[in-house]
C-alpha cells in the first residue's frame, strides 16, 4: 500500500463523520429515549399510550384536585397527568412507572415545565407501590388491571379519595360519575367508608 493511502482513508472517514454531524438529522434526546423505549424489554401490564391534553384536563377536574393535594398516577408514562396537576392546581404529584425510560422522560418534562420540585417519579411496579398518602389517584390501565388493582385501592386509600380512570371500568364497582370526552370515557369513584362485601371478592 502506498504511504498516502492511510491519509486519504483518514480524511474520508473524517468527512463522513462531519457530514453526519452537519446534516441536521441528529436525534434529539427525547427521540433517543423513544428509540430506547421501543427496544425496552420491560414487562408491562399495559402498553404505553398517552392521554390527550383535553382528557387530562377533564380527569383532573372530575377528581376535584385542590392546591396541595397529592395526586398519584399509577402507570405514569411521560408524567403528563401529575405534571399538569402540579402546574394548574399547585398539587404535589407522584408518578409510579415500571419503565425506566418513561421515568427519565417524565423527569425531563417536569424540569422543563418548572415543577420538578413538586413532582416525583418512582420506578416501581404499581402493584408493589405505596400510594397511601394520595388525595387523588388517576389511572389509564386496562379493565383486568383495574380490577386487580381495586383491593389495593380499598386497602391503601382513605375514604373520600377520588379515583379517576381513563377509558376503563373497575369490575362491578359502579362509578359515581362518568363523562365522555371525544372518543374517551372517564370514570370517577370515591373510596367508601365501608367497602361492600360484593367488592371484596
Ligand atoms: C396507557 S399508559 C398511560 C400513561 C399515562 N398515565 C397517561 O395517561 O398518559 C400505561 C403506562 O403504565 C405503565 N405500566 C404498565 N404496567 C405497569 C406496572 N405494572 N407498574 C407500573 N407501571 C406500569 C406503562 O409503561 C405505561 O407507561
Amino acid at each position: 500500500m502506498s504511504r498516502s493511502r492511510p491519509i486519504v482513508l483518514g480524511i474520508s472517514v473524517l468527512l463522513l463523520v462531519l457530514g453526519a454531524d452537519c446534516s441536521g438529522d441528529r436525534a434529539s434526546p427525547l427521540d433517543d429515549l423513544a428509540a430506547r423505549s421501543a427496544d425496552s424489554t420491560v414487562e408491562r401490564d399495559v402498553p404505553y399510550v398517552t392521554t390527550s391534553d383535553s382528557v387530562v384536563t377533564r380527569m383532573l377536574e372530575m377528581a376535584e384536585v385542590a392546591p396541595g393535594d397529592v395526586v398519584y398516577d399509577l402507570g405514569s408514562g411521560d408524567g403528563r397527568i401529575v405534571i399538569t396537576a402540579a402546574q394548574r392546581y399547585r398539587a404535589r404529584g407522584v408518578g409510579i412507572e415500571i419503565d425506566p425510560v418513561r421515568i427519565l422522560e417524565a423527569r425531563e418534562k417536569a424540569q422543563a415545565a418548572g415543577v420538578a420540585d413538586r413532582v416525583t417519579f418512582r420506578k416501581k411496579d404499581l402493584f408493589e407501590a405505596d400510594f397511601s398518602d394520595a388525595d387523588v389517584v388517576t389511572i389509564y390501565l386496562l379493565p383486568s388491571v383495574n380490577k386487580k388493582l381495586r383491593p389495593l385501592l380499598f386497602e391503601q386509600l382513605d375514604p373520600g379519595t377520588h379515583v379517576v380512570s381513563h377509558n376503563f371500568e373497575m369490575g362491578g364497582w359502579a362509578p359515581d360519575s362518568t363523562e365522555t370526552v371525544g372518543p374517551s370515557t372517564l370514570y370517577r369513584w370515591t373510596i367508601p367508608e365501608t367497602v361492600p362485601d360484593s367488592l371484596t371478592r
